[in-house]
């Protein structure tokens, strides 16, 4: 069996040459440990004659006290060198800029619906506002719409529970309420967000609109033409701009066009126009007989795509920074 002073000896030498904390603990082990060298010595006890007895126990207990202390005086040199190794590696560069707060981006739609205000501003528009959330007078009877109309069915539309409410399908409820509480001339934009059950690669079921209204004394479908023809110019800055005035239906409007603009190998649908139905007119107490206009509605979704090069319109509202980052 070894000698208590040999095992000290060697212990402390082991330990000594120790710098990583877990290989200490294991050292630590194969002395202190249950099986280790120390308590192999302290098991040996009983076979010794009694008067040895308490002469060496405590001669086992000095050793132990020595190795522990020796331990901790290890492990508090392990703990200040690795201190040290982190305090050189990670040295502090006071010149690197600071860390400002993120600042975000505007929405490519947003940014189109700016432009599209700022140009017809140009033109002399104002800009009015209405609810999300409308009735189906605002929404299609006051506009004409007939009660079997295909559009106000439920394929279509969003009604919400109360079954009198329904989302706005289009922005021309605001044509409405703006002539109930405005007598002409009147000439405004009405920019806003609204819903249909769609979805396709044109097609979202939240989507925007900007609704355009010019009621006067002479306002003919040239000045139509002219206005929208003039707008999409500057909005593409292209003065060779193809625009196509396809005659369509809108029950609101009479004669009814929609406006497309060239797309790839075809056309792409841009919004609908046309000059304000008479019934719509009485329907807000303004005398047809004296005064007309014109009403459009522009998908600017639609325009921000054909902007920037975007061949799916779903890609605005899926809110992956990795796209709309490039646009910022
Ligand atoms: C209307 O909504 C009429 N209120 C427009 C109007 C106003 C006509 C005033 C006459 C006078 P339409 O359903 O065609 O019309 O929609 C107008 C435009 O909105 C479309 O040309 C298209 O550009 C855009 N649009 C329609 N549905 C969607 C959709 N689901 N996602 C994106 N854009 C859409």
């Amino acid at each position: 069996m070894q000698d208590v002073e040999a095992i000290v000896k060697e212990a402390l030498a082991a330990f000594a040459g120790i710098d990583d904390a877990d290989r200490l603990e294991q050292a630590k082990a194969r002395y202190l440990g249950r099986s280790g060298a120390l308590t192999q010595l302290l098991k040996g006890l009983s076979k010794l004659p009694a008067a040895e007895r308490p002469a060496f126990g405590s001669r086992i207990n000095v050793a132990k006290e020595r190795l522990e202390a020796a331990l901790e005086e290890q492990r508090d040199r392990i703990r200040a060198r690795q201190l040290e190794a982190r305090l050189t590696g990670e040295s502090l560069d006071v010149t690197l800029p600071g860390r400002g707060p993120a600042t975000g981006g505007i929405h490519p739609v947003t940014r189109t619906m700016e432009r599209i205000e700022t140009l017809f501003r140009s033109m002399g528009f104002e800009v009015a506002d209405g609810p999300e959330i409308e009735t189906d007078y605002y929404n299609f009877t006051a506009l004409n719409q007939p009660e079997n109309h295909p559009a106000r069915s439920m394929h279509d539309t969003f009604y919400l529970a109360d079954g009198k409410h329904l989302l706005r399908t289009h922005t021309s409820p605001i044509q409405i309420r703006y002539m109930e509480t405005h007598r002409p001339p009147i000439k405004i934009i009405a920019p806003g967000r609204v819903y249909r059950c769609d979805y396709d690669a044109t097609h979202s079921p939240m989507f925007h609109q900007v609704e355009g209204l010019w009621i006067d004394e002479h306002i003919t479908f040239a000045d139509l033409k002219g206005v929208l023809v003039d707008f999409l110019r500057r909005f593409f800055e292209r003065e060779d701009l193809r625009v196509r005035f396809r005659p369509s239906f809108f029950p609101f409007t009479e004669p009814s066009a929609e406006i497309d603009m060239s797309f790839g190998e075809g056309w792409l649908e841009m919004g609908g126009a046309g000059m304000v139905h008479p019934n719509v007119l009485a329907n807000v107490g303004i005398d047809a007989e004296k005064f007309q206009g014109f009403a459009f509605g522009l998908g600017p979704d639609r325009l921000a795509m054909l902007r920037y090069g975007v061949n799916d319109l779903r890609l605005f509202f899926e809110n992956d920074l990795r796209f709309l980052k490039q646009f910022n």
